[in-house]
């Protein structure tokens, strides 16, 4: 498996817990934790910054010549910077999600970006980090140890997202979700697993359960090493 550190590679849509899971997983394995949806909006924020409509893929890709961003794989200590400004909470504001996707879907971007997080990864000084994003288990790391789709039904995971953003109403964040889930799935497959994956159904599960199920394909696949 090479010397770097292990990799625990977690896909799947907006809403299924995702995120929060895999820094969860990631803290109880003492590995490090990369979210690679964050590398995406930040550049998203960068691209709204310059006045760049991130519909236009030329556009995005002009700005994407001077994007210089950094993010800390640290569980404990978790920041995304665009040059000087620390940009963590800015990343999560809606007008970043609603123009995340039009930065996600330019081809030359995604693979400079994947270029970068497997640097960040062999380079990190943990044992392991968990992975986490959409083509993380086809695409940047298609050799990882572990393989795992995260999924939820989509009815559970618009309701879970709009307990997160407790400021707007639950059909307009269904609306949202499912909106940027097909924008996205045209880019990668995040729907389905692949040969290998493993998949993990979180419909019926609360955020502890998850986590322990998460873990359970992380020992069962390693202790099978
Ligand atoms: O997981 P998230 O909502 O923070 O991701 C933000 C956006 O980035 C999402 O709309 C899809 C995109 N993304 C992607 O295309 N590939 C990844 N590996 C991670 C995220």
């Amino acid at each position: 498996f090479g010397s770097g550190p292990v990799v625990v590679a977690i896909d799947g849509p907006a809403g299924s817990g995702k995120s929060s899971v895999s820094k969860a997983a990631a803290q109880r394995l003492g590995y490090g934790f990369l979210d690679t949806g964050a590398a995406y909006r930040a550049l998203a924020w960068h691209a709204l910054e310059h006045g760049v409509d991130t519909s236009d893929a030329t556009a995005v890709l002009e700005v994407f010549g001077d994007f210089d961003y950094a993010i800390s794989l640290d569980t404990t200590d978790r920041w995304v910077r665009v040059g000087s400004v620390d940009v963590t909470t800015a990343i999560r504001e809606p007008r970043v999600t609603d123009a995340v996707s039009g930065v996600a879907r330019v081809a030359p971007v995604r693979k400079a970006v994947n270029e970068l997080f497997r640097r960040l990864v062999a380079s990190a000084g943990s044992p392991g980090v968990v992975v986490e994003g959409r083509d993380i288990t086809t695409v940047v790391f298609p050799d990882a140890l572990v393989r795992i789709l995260l999924t939820a039904a989509p009815e559970v995971r618009a309701a879970r997202r709009s307990k997160e953003l407790t400021t707007q109403d639950a059909a307009a964040v269904a609306a949202a979700l499912h909106k940027r889930d097909a924008a996205d799935s045209t880019v990668v497959d995040f729907l389905t697993a692949a040969p290998g994956v493993q998949v993990v159904d979180s419909t019926h599960l609360d955020f502890e359960q998850t986590v322990d199920a998460v873990l359970d394909v992380v020992d069962s696949t390693m202790g099978a090493r």
